[in-house]
């Protein structure tokens, strides 16, 4: 995957003006591979959905797959169930864990990567420069997200649909916390979200009914970034008042609501080192954090906090 950014980044540079052939390299899908660990084959497609092309990739057993695939040894059914469940990942500002796809190793939970359908590869903003919480398109974004979990996976792969996660890796976390949650994740009872270095509170009023009645965990770092020092607690303190106006218990709400910057890093820098390698290491304790009976341990450190009374986290 480096090879193809390097020739990426060079295209760039010998064509400067030729932005949209770039954009056209980075949405072209890769087709049929097999993932690092070698045990699950990576589908990387892309489908028209809601006006626009979403490239996407699955990371599965192949008998997992559906007959409407390719996949040699497809072996599903199309919208029947299966045993694993989901974690849809959504990258942060400009791609990078779409190409990495950090969830490719599957142990109960198949791995979705989607590339936002976007100039700069911006989830909530689809054309121009990053501009920090400011996501001009994160209702439809979020939409899109919605529909391809509900409409196109069921078709390719087989899943059990109560057991639907998403993370989100900065960016992604901003689209996921702003505008997916309050919106759609009421019709994704029984999972939960991962907040990776990155969070806002609702930027939509969230659907009548919602309760907050699912796990949400927040992972940042001691030296986050400035503007998300801000918003990460403004977005724990929003959950937290619609789960306990929803009629949660307190104690309910610490359960399903966590939260930690404990880790000693910059910006997604999960392992103290880097933010590929952060974001790997995060991502490899999955598990570990957000299903239930998970020790919640990462490099020795308990991140499982209730929210209640740490909405606060403390940045250096
Ligand atoms: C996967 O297969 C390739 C090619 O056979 C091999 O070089 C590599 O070491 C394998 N990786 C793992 C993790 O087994």
């Amino acid at each position: 995957m480096s090879t193809i950014r390097l020739f990426s980044l060079l295209f760039l540079f010998l064509n400067p003006t030729n932005a949209a052939a770039l954009i056209q390299n980075r949405q072209n899908p890769k087709g049929i591979s097999l993932s690092t660990d070698n045990t699950s084959i990576i589908f990387d497609s892309s489908v028209q959905l809601d006006g626009v092309p979403l490239r996407f990739k699955i990371s599965a057993p192949a008998s997992q797959f559906t007959s409407l695939t390719n996949v040699p040894g497809a072996a599903s059914l199309p919208n029947n169930p299966g045993p694993l469940g989901v974690n849809v990942l959504l990258h942060g500002d400009g791609g990078q864990s779409f190409f990495d796809f950090p969830n490719q190793k599957v142990k109960n939970h198949l791995g979705v990567v989607l590339l936002a359908p976007s100039t700069n590869s911006l989830w909530g903003q689809r054309t121009g420069q990053a501009s920090g919480l400011s996501r001009p398109d994160g209702i439809d974004d979020a939409e899109l997200v919605r529909d391809f979990v509900k409409e196109v996976l069921p078709q390719l792969v087989a899943f059990n649909s109560k057991d639907v996660f998403f993370t989100g890796v900065s960016g992604g976390a901003l689209l996921l916390s702003g505008f997916f949650m309050p919106a759609h994740l009421q019709e994704f009872d029984g999972a939960g979200v991962l907040l990776l270095c990155g969070g806002m509170p609702p930027q939509v009023e969230a659907v009548e009914g919602f309760e907050g009645n699912t796990r949400i965990h927040y992972q940042s770092t001691t030296n986050e970034l400035e503007l998300l020092k801000d918003s990460i607690p403004e977005a724990i303190r929003a959950y937290e008042g619609l789960a306990l106006a929803g009629g949660l218990s307190e104690e309910k709400v610490g359960r399903l609501q966590t939260a930690d910057n404990s880790l000693e890093g910059g910006h997604c820098e999960f392992d103290g080192e880097g933010f590929v390698s952060g974001i790997q290491f995060l991502v490899d304790n999955f598990e570990d954090i957000m299903l239930e009976g998970g020790d919640g341990r990462v490099n020795g450190v308990n991140v499982l906090t209730s929210v209640v009374e740490n909405e606060e986290l403390r940045f250096v």
